[in-house]
């Protein structure tokens, strides 16, 4: 089976396993790991930041910032459409015990008007906003990559302000990819940053903090704190490295099939795509016919060895991901054609 419905599908390789296997190991609580403090010291470097942190999932590595840099009765400003906000069980309320006011902006940057009228300074009504978070690449936006001049005036704004900047970088490598830029130079203007090695990179599980020297050592404490202090941890960071290693650097194939699926789709009656949307390894589009529509689309595909999930009766959203070869790709193309011609 192809499994278009996330880049969190894919599986590992017998190498990354043999990674695994090779993996020297030790008790990552007590810093005793050196595969899991190697690749902290790893991410740090490519992030460009003083030290980085590795925790079970992105959503881990979203709350840890947040709870560490954000103190409960603050707001955090983030796009209307962010994962924080949507996908992650209101973690930021439960636990962090704080506000998060969504703003909107084009392609998942925030307008920069509508942040300087919701910073708020906490007069006797409104609670202070605490930190502002950016989106890189907007997952919901459609993969969308955000530049550094970009982050750096909404790092402007959040620091005048007295807030901090985090960044859900959960893909931020295909940001880098996208723009062609290094991720340090994307992840330069943030106080914190979170990625992920279980989506684009392929492996199978665990994200990294990144920040100063100061913001991580608070950070241990609190993945300590929800339970995400994990023992031998360098069985999975093994096949984060290799991932880092490996399949970092073949992420330009990864927008090259999502470019060529959206092209194929465009071509195609009935289908509405935001082509400047397709920026990274993400294709969202819109069925608009009365033949089919998406969940239909998507139960068509199964029966050619596609497997595809809608977001409701006309819009899906396809993933690329390390997977996929140009073979594979070739073939999405040829069943969307003969299904919707
Ligand atoms: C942009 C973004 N941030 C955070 C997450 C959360 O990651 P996890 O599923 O590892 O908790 C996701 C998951 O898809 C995501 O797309």
């Amino acid at each position: 089976m192809i499994d278009l419905r996330s880049d969190t599908k894919s599986l590992p390789p017998p190498e990354m396993l043999q990674a695994i296997m090779d993996a020297e190991l030790g008790d990552d609580v007590d810093g005793e790991d050196p595969t899991v403090n190697a690749l902290e010291a790893r991410c740090a470097e490519l992030l460009g930041k003083e030290a980085a942190l590795f925790v079970p999932s992105g959503t881990h590595g979203n709350l840890v910032s947040i709870y560490t840099l954000l103190r409960p009765g603050e707001e955090l400003i983030c796009h209307r459409l962010a994962h924080m906000y949507h996908y992650e069980r209101g973690g930021i309320s439960a636990i962090c015990g704080a506000l998060v006011r969504p703003i909107p902006g084009d392609y998942g940057t925030l307008d920069l008007n509508a942040l300087a009228d919701t910073l708020a300074r906490g007069d006797l009504h409104r609670c202070r906003t605490g930190g502002v978070a950016l989106e890189n690449t907007h997952n919901n936006c459609g993969g969308t990559a955000l530049t550094p001049e970009h982050t750096a005036a909404v790092a402007d704004m959040a620091h005048e302000f007295g807030a901090f900047l985090h960044i859900d970088g959960a893909r931020i490598f295909n940001a880098a990819a996208a723009l062609d830029l290094p991720p340090a130079e994307l992840a330069a203007p943030a106080d914190a940053i979170t990625f992920c090695f279980s989506k684009s990179l392929g492996a199978p599980v665990g994200s990294a903090v990144c920040g100063s020297t100061e913001f991580i050592h608070k950070a241990r404490e609190a993945r300590k704190l929800f339970g995400g202090g994990m023992r031998q941890a360098g069985i999975v960071a093994a096949a984060a490295m290799w991932a880092l290693e490996n399949n970092l650097p073949k992420l330009p194939d990864d927008h090259r099939h999502a470019r060529q699926i959206a092209g194929t789709l465009n071509s195609l009656p009935g289908i509405e795509l935001d082509i400047r949307s397709v920026q990274s390894n993400m294709v969202y589009f819109s069925v608009i016919r009365d033949d089919i529509n998406a969940p239909q689309l998507c139960q068509r595909l199964l029966a050619h060895g596609i497997k595809a999930k809608s977001r409701n009766d006309q819009l899906i959203r396809f993933v690329t991901h390390v997977n996929m070869t140009d073979a594979d790709v070739d073939s999405i193309c040829s069943a969307l054609a003969e299904i919707l011609t």
